[in-house]
């Protein structure tokens, strides 16, 4: 099973950035985690991480040729991207909506998500672990939708 992580703006900054909220381990550490976990449920993941709205939709287009599943953390475009939320839609792979903190016990402004409307759910709160909730997330889907395989 292959799949699309994908990483919204500013979160090329983990580790720096707000450590209070997201936790001191960078985006590469996140990743390593991920890469292990992802070998023991063997899933072929690929990372992308991108400050520019039109790049993540571009990178979501493609990944209707080739992955399974996406795991995306939209960052601040969670709130605001009809664009980011119309791709995710637009694609006929299951999208899971990931973030570390829980934007719902926020900001009033955090507390909207226009991208997990178009998501098979979301998982948010739990760190970097929401990322591996998310992946065992969409294993499960992936055995739902395909059961047999
Ligand atoms: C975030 C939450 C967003 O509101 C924020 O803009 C981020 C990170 C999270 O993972 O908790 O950049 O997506």
């Amino acid at each position: 099973m292959e799949i699309l992580i994908l990483h919204g703006p500013n979160l090329n900054l983990l580790g720096e950035r707000d450590t209070a909220q997201y936790g001191a381990l960078t985006l590469t550490d996140i990743e390593e985690r991920l890469r292990s976990e992802a070998q023991r449920l063997d899933i072929q993941p690929r990372f992308f991480q991108s400050n520019h709205e039109g790049v993540l939709i571009d990178s979501l287009h493609e990944a209707r040729h080739w992955a399974s599943g996406v795991l995306i953390n939209p960052a601040g475009l969670t709130h605001t991207s009809v664009a980011l939320r119309d791709a995710i839609e637009a694609i006929p792979v299951p999208t899971i909506e990931v973030h570390l903190s829980n934007i719902f016990a926020r900001e009033p402004f955090r507390r909207e998500s226009l991208t997990a409307q178009a998501c098979v759910g979301v998982i948010a709160g739990f760190g970097w672990n929401s990322y591996i909730l998310g992946l065992h997330a969409l294993t499960e889907l992936n055995k739902r939708d395909n059961p047999g395989a």
